[in-house]
């Protein structure tokens, strides 16, 4: 009994613990940002919140260069960068919902392929399932990120009433549903 309800409160505190800290995510993994990195594959079904690192590890070949819009970055066009950093071991802070481009400003580099533009969603790393989302989030918002208006605007098509705004809730929907899987067969095989 003791023994079930450590290992229950164990993963619970666990998946509560990864929901709510900030992720450090090396851009590129093992890798890192270098010309060989596939980015593609790197990013696809990765999510980034605000609070969370990219961290940037790299050879004296490569540097990092924030663009300030898409068509720099569609175009690589690293003439207007909004930031560039050069250390080998730089970490960039997601700290509001926005797009961010970023590239390497070594000539080339971009055109090859080493460039990712981070989407950071919407909703706090650190607010729990049980609180509501907070309207005063929406000042924080730049006027660049309109994820709100657009997804309001495609809800009409989604046919349920009952979902009103989708993206901070469903991600704690998600994490509850989480907890909740994990539960319910808990909670029955204590008794
Ligand atoms: C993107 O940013 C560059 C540099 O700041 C600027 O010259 C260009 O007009 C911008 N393009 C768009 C579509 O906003
Ligand atoms: C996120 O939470 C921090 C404190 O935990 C707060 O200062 C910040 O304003 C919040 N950001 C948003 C977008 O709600």
């Amino acid at each position: 009994m003791g023994l079930k309800n450590t290992i229950f409160m164990v993963l619970v505190a666990s998946l509560i613990t990864k929901e709510v800290l900030a992720t450090k995510h090396v851009v590129g993994g093992s890798q890192g940002w270098d010309a060989s990195t596939d980015f593609n594959s790197w990013i696809s079904g990765k999510t980034f919140k605000v609070g969370d690192q990219l961290v940037f590890k790299y050879s004296s070949l490569h540097s990092v260069v924030e663009l300030g819009n898409e068509s720099d970055y569609k175009n690589c066009d690293i003439s207007t960068p909004l930031n560039s950093l050069s250390s080998g071991k730089d970490v960039v802070k997601l700290d509001k919902p926005s797009t961010r481009y970023l590239t390497c400003g070594t000539l080339g580099h971009c055109g090859q392929g080493m460039k990712v533009k981070i989407t950071i969603a919407k909703g706090n790393a650190s607010s729990s399932p049980s609180s509501s989302p907070s309207p005063l989030a929406s000042p924080l918002a730049s006027p660049l990120a309109s994820p709100s208006s657009s997804s309001s605007s495609s809800s009409s098509t989604a046919s349920s009433p009952g979902s009103v705004d989708a993206s901070p809730a469903s991600h704690s929907f998600v994490s509850l549903m989480t907890i909740v899987t994990l539960f319910v067969p808990m909670m029955f095989s204590l008794f």
